[in-house]
């Protein structure tokens, strides 16, 4: 078959008398432009539901429609039959801390490993955290994160900048970092001492980002008044792994929700409320909401199955559930979900922070303020909240993929090139089998940590497929990609809804 038959490209590599599916090139100019047919899908967006064939030219989607011409069927390098398969836009992770010091160790799963879970999850595209740590400039930061992940990610990736020092003279360095694509900051209410800022500070991210079109994401907490509960607990020799539930309430959550939401109005500015978890947090980003001002939030998949009761697990099992904010009562898990169909949250994420049970978890053993805080679980979101959200709670596939995907494109300046599956986007697309019996496990899921918030939960759903940007990284349950297809994404303003 002379070049010419393919698509018009000069070829290089190959030789005429190789058939395609012979030819395994390495060289990524081909790669890049293979061209691929998934057939007889049925697409779902966050806005449609409808069975047509997709065409991707390179890393984009390039034609969706029934009975493509045959000329352009045969094109196609690879083709993926998708019958009875859900086709839908690859996932957004938008809260997750890969291989982040924190809690005197380091999360578990790296920028490779984190990435990899994910993409078997069906997410091809997270934004972490670069956080400023003491005597680091936003520029040193950034740079830090860069090398941490560059050339390691398997599927494509951000940051939100995690301000911890912003003083006038830093106002130009600011504006360099939305330069970059970067357009999210993030502050931290908590962690006093290590992260949290004072309101001051919060008033000058919040106005800075919001006059640069980007938004503020806010760790909502009452950092000082925890401290001292904190304190009290461990001088009442109150040392188990509930008691971290016990010394962050919901109610100093709900505090700073609402801090944050009016330091947020008068700033004249946006503002991101992450990994809600109660209810009374909630409530108070739904009253800012009320009043007019452009005040959003997510939850994240942990509050929507779990409850306070995990802590009270044998044998310091409990440790596995302490991050923050903590699980709390059974009664929020429903207005939770609530929240997510009716509008008062727009997206889940996982806040994936994973440390092993073993010796990391066990750092805390005799004392719940040293085991380090975070939970892996950014392989699990996008089947469990199909699970929680499309088959328990008759959601529909377009809310499913709204929470899991479209929103954060939008959130934080990725749409159309993600997010969504349209003529010009990015193809990154999952081949959701909806069908799909199975049970979850620390044993065979593929992120780095040695146990799972879900372990043995039975449910279905699973990624069967996984494109990033046109090449298949998962398929027939392998990993098929290689860690440095992840491209740092350059976002932009933020789309508000
Ligand atoms: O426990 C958690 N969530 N660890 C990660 C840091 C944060 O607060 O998001
Ligand atoms: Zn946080
Ligand atoms: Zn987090």
């Amino acid at each position: 078959m002379p070049d010419s038959e393919f698509t018009g490209r000069s070829i290089g590599l190959w030789h005429p008398e190789q058939t395609r599916a012979e030819y395994r090139p390495c060289h990524p100019k081909w790669m890049f432009e293979m061209t691929t047919l998934i057939k007889n899908g049925r697409i779902i967006t966050a806005t449609d539901d409808y069975f047509a064939d997709v065409f991707i030219d390179g890393e984009t989607v390039s034609m969706i429609g029934k009975n493509l011409p045959g000329e352009v069927v045969k094109r196609a390098d690879r083709v993926i039959d998708a019958k009875n398969k859900l086709v839908i836009p690859g996932a957004i992770d938008p809260h997750v801390h890969m291989e982040l010091p924190f809690g005197g160790t380091v999360s578990s799963d790296d920028f490779k490993s984190g990435t990899i879970g994910a993409a078997f999850g069906g997410t091809t595209s997270i934004i972490d955290f670069a956080i400023q740590f003491k005597g680091k400039t936003f520029q040193q930061t950034i740079d830090d994160w860069h090398a941490k992940a560059s050339g390691k990610c398997a599927i494509d990736y951000s940051y939100h900048l995690a301000v911890t020092e912003y003083e006038p003279k830093h106002e130009k360095e600011f504006a360099k970092v939305i330069d970059q694509g970067i357009t999210t900051f993030k502050i931290f209410l908590a962690y006093p001492g290590v992260f949290m800022i004072d309101d001051q500070t919060m008033f000058r991210v919040m106005q800075s980002a919001g006059a640069a079109g980007g938004m503020t994401l806010v760790h909502a907490e009452n950092g000082i008044a925890i401290t001292e509960m904190i304190n009290n607990l461990v001088k009442a020799k109150k040392l188990e792994p509930k008691y971290h539930a016990q010394s962050r309430p919901p109610v100093m959550q709900a505090d700073g929700v609402a801090r944050a939401c009016k330091v947020a109005e008068v700033a004249k500015a946006p503002v991101f409320i992450v990994h809600v978890s109660c209810e009374a947090a909630m409530i108070e980003l739904q009253r800012s909401r009320d009043a007019g001002n452009p005040a959003y939030g997510e939850t994240c998949t942990q509050y929507l199955f779990l409850d306070e009761s995990y802590y009270d697990k044998p044998k310091f099992e409990g440790a596995k559930y302490v991050f923050t904010p903590p699980l709390v009562g059974k009664e929020n898990i429903e207005p939770l979900w609530k929240g997510l169909k009716l509008g008062y949250l727009q997206e889940v994420s996982t806040d994936h922070c994973p440390f092993n049970f073993k010796g990391q978890k066990e750092l805390g053993k005799d004392n719940f303020t040293k085991i380090p805080n975070g939970g892996p679980g950014v392989e699990d979101r996008l089947s469990m909240v199909y699970q929680g959200g499309v088959i328990e709670r008759g959601f529909t596939l377009n809310k499913w993929v709204d929470l899991c995907s479209t929103a954060s494109a939008k959130l934080f300046g990725m749409f159309p090139k993600k997010g969504t599956i349209a003529v010009g986007s990015d193809a990154d697309i999952v081949i959701y089998d909806h069908k799909k019996k199975r049970t979850i496990s620390a044993k065979t899921h593929h992120m780095n940590c040695d146990y799972s918030l879900f372990e043995g939960w039975k449910i279905t759903g699973e990624p069967q497929t996984v494109l990033s940007r046109g090449k298949v990284i998962i398929e027939n349950g392998k990993y098929v990609g290689s860690p440095s297809d992840g491209k740092f994404l350059k976002r932009g303003a933020v789309v508000t809804p």
